[in-house]
């Protein structure tokens, strides 16, 4: 079914997952490993009756607090579940005024197959899944794969992208993508999932991990072009990490191929990430439980709660890794679970360079980490979660950044997170819990707002947790955040600050069990039962004290329900959003929003929104991308827009009968790319946003 771009209305697109309602199936197993189909492992009793039925009480009186709660039950039935896919609402209204930057006709809901821009946007591929990387690697041959050209390259599902200049034009960039995970019945032809071969295994770690390539801006006619250059290179599930700060050399990181504990080979699931001022690339690694095989041998109580606490799963892994190297085995080696899920630091100006796990940072589910600078030159890194009722945190350096582009500087500012303070959020509202019905109407005040503060982890080798090390807080961070009860979250994603106003911005994308039977209710927060679409908080956050100001700044959705909000924009011109995921800023201030699980119908994409001045809240889409594929990653710059087009075709049942041609067309298989757009003015690239 596709389309009718005519009116701008979609038909309903099929269910064909059972664990979100627009991902595939295929899509689960292999990124998340089902994630969303187990319970959440986050069963932690912190802001549930703790807070949330003190807070009611306190208020409210007993009657009314169990009132709530029966409310919350009463609106799962209404609004949780999995509602089936309807039409999307029509195309907004293209007229009236636009902030600037933001000045093109929204692209519709569509379901094509391919990258839809607005009329005047042109499109180019920039690199796919297999192209060239390292100079001398062998081109694409999808029927003769091999780990040896796999690890020269382009990874497979590329997720965040990076663009750092080498020049004060911005003609020369190194280009940092990561890849995020493997998808092994579409990447092989005739692929048995109960029985890998070991080539098809060692391809895939080849395919994980990131790419380093040297760029050039056509900064005149537009577009992105890869060159040969002596930056390109792989990092893969076989390239060694440096583990550093305070939990480097922890028993808890030593294994019998490591008895050091600060040597970890290769990096996993590398999900979001961002840029650093000082020119390096931060990544997430994010679904990690799943590459690990049988937790349930695990014996010892306390090493197996922390293994439930990150949702490594009983029985063989969903790739098989085990069989070909035992690390993957929790059975024999449960310590090599804790080697990853960090932030890693990859410095792409020296490709002999030791890529670096920093403990400092907590170890969970990382979407990623984006730095901000603080008046006093101490660096800030906010960092999301990604589960369903976990948490947000920041780090806080204890040095400051040395300015200017030097190797010096440079390796300097990369020491800046390793020593630091680890906090954790706790958020409160500022309406009556009474008025959080779960239905997502605005409290009377007019706002979901409220406050919240950064509750200290552990700072350098001082835990502020009771009961806990410093090196137990930086390994096994989400144990300690439980016990100092910090606030459930929809599952944070990126959390970014913006750079024109300073605000903070954490895209929330969803959450099936919010306020559902058995599960955490909803709070200010987070005020819808099964929240499906999502939703965008922004913080008023003092960069290196403990207390913010925060606000919805959208409650994403269709525009036509009652349970949207739009920063308080005219909901009748404002484009359809759901399930937000990767942010960037362009140099307005505006907010882009990509997007991961649509639950309206219509294809991910790639949005903008103002979020100051009269056009605040005033959301329209930029993009689309092709069938069954995520937006990630996107890049934004005053004439050059990217996004990385991830597991494009995936809800295929095999790689023999693709649901995706793009990006090559005819009856090509579909392959993850990174693609560019700019704005064509008559041959020459014009300012995004500006007609
Ligand atoms: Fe890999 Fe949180 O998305
Ligand atoms: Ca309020
Ligand atoms: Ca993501």
């Amino acid at each position: 079914m596709s389309a009718r771009p005519d009116s701008g209305r979609v038909v309903p697109l099929p269910l064909v997952s059972s664990h979100s309602a627009r991902r595939s199936a295929v899509t689960c197993e292999y990124r998340c490993g089902n994630a969303c189909a187990h319970e959440a492992p986050n069963t932690s009793d912190n802001a549930y009756f703790g807070d949330i039925v003190a807070n009611v009480l306190s208020r409210r009186g007993a009657l009314k607090g169990s009132a709530v709660l029966a409310l919350s039950t009463a609106g799962a039935m209404a609004f949780g579940g999995t509602a089936a896919a309807r039409p999307a609402p029509p195309h907004p209204e293209s007229g009236g005024p636009s902030a600037p930057g933001t000045d093109f006709d929204p692209v519709p809901p569509n379901t094509e197959d391919r990258v839809v821009v607005p009329e005047g946007y042109e499109q180019r591929i920039v690199i796919r899944w297999g192209d060239p990387v390292v100079p001398g690697a062998p081109e694409f041959d999808f029927h003769h794969q091999t780990p040896e050209a796999q690890q020269r390259q382009f990874g497979y599902n590329n997720d965040f992208a990076g663009l750092i200049p080498l020049d004060g034009a911005g003609r020369r960039n190194l280009l940092v993508v990561n890849h995020e995970y493997t998808t092994e019945t579409h990447m092989f032809p005739g692929y048995d999932a109960e029985n890998p071969t070991e080539q098809q295994v060692r391809i895939a770690w080849a395919a994980h991990g990131q790419s380093v390539l040297l760029v050039m801006r056509d900064l005149a006619r537009g577009g992105l072009t890869a060159e040969p250059s002596r930056y390109n290179r792989r990092i893969t599930l076989n390239t060694e990490f440096e583990v550093r700060g305070p939990a480097a050399g922890s028993d808890h990181l030593k294994t019998s191929a490591d008895p050091s504990g600060t040597r970890v080979l290769g990096t996993q699931n590398n999900c979001a990430g961002g840029v650093t001022p000082w020119g390096t690339m931060l990544s997430g690694e994010e679904n990690v439980h799943q590459y690990f095989a049988h937790a349930d041998r695990v014996t010892d109580p306390r090493t197996k709660r922390r293994l439930d606490r990150y949702g490594f799963n009983a029985g063989a892994s969903t790739r098989k890794w085990e069989r070909f190297d035992e690390r993957w085995d929790l059975g024999r080696e449960p310590n090599e679970a804790n080697r990853f899920g960090w932030i890693v630091e990859i410095d792409p100006h020296d490709p002999d360079s030791t890529p670096v796990k920093h403990t400092a940072l907590g170890r969970f589910k990382h979407e990623g980490a984006t730095i901000e600078v603080a008046e006093d030159g101490r660096v800030v890194a906010y960092m999301g979660d990604d589960e369903r009722f976990d948490y947000m945190y920041k780090f806080v350096s204890h040095g400051t950044m040395k300015p200017g582009g030097s190797a010096h500087a440079r390796r300097h500012n990369m020491g800046l997170l390793d020593e630091g303070t680890l906090y954790v959020a706790r958020f409160s509202g500022d309406s009556p819990a009474a008025e959080i019905d779960g239905s997502g109407a605005l409290p009377a005040d007019g706002e979901f707002d409220g406050s919240g503060e950064w509750l200290p982890l552990a700072g350098g080798a001082k835990s502020y947790v009771p009961g806990f090390t410093a090196e137990e807080v930086y390994v096994f961070t989400r144990l300690a955040a439980d016990a100092v009860g910090a606030t459930k979250m929809d599952r944070p994603e990126d959390v970014q600050p913006n750079p024109v106003n300073g605000r903070v911005y954490c895209a929330l994308t969803n959450n099936s069990n919010r306020g559902t039977p058995g599960h955490a209710p909803v709070d200010e927060t987070n005020p819808r039962i099964g929240n499906k679409h999502g939703h965008v908080l922004e913080m008023d956050d003092d960069a290196t004290g403990t207390r913010f100001s925060w606000t919805l700044l959208l409650v994403c959705g269709d525009p036509e329900d009652s349970n949207t909000y739009f920063g308080g924009f005219d909901k009748n011109r404002v484009s359809p959003i759901s399930c937000p995921d990767n942010l960037a800023f362009d140099r307005h201030g505006n907010l882009w929003i990509s997007t991961d699980g649509n639950e309206l119908g219509s294809h991910d994409g790639l949005f903008v929104v103002p979020v100051d001045g009269p056009q605040r809240g005033h959301v329209k889409q930029f993009l689309t991308v092709p069938n069954g594929a995520e937006t990630c990653g996107p890049i934004v710059t005053d004439n050059l827009v990217t996004v990385c087009v991830q597991h494009p075709g995936e809800d295929a049942e095999d790689a023999q009968h693709p649901t995706s041609h793009w990006p090559d067309g005819g009856d090509s298989r579909p392959r993850p790319s990174l693609t560019a757009v700019w704005r064509d003015e008559g041959g020459r690239a014009g300012e995004i946003g500006r007609r």
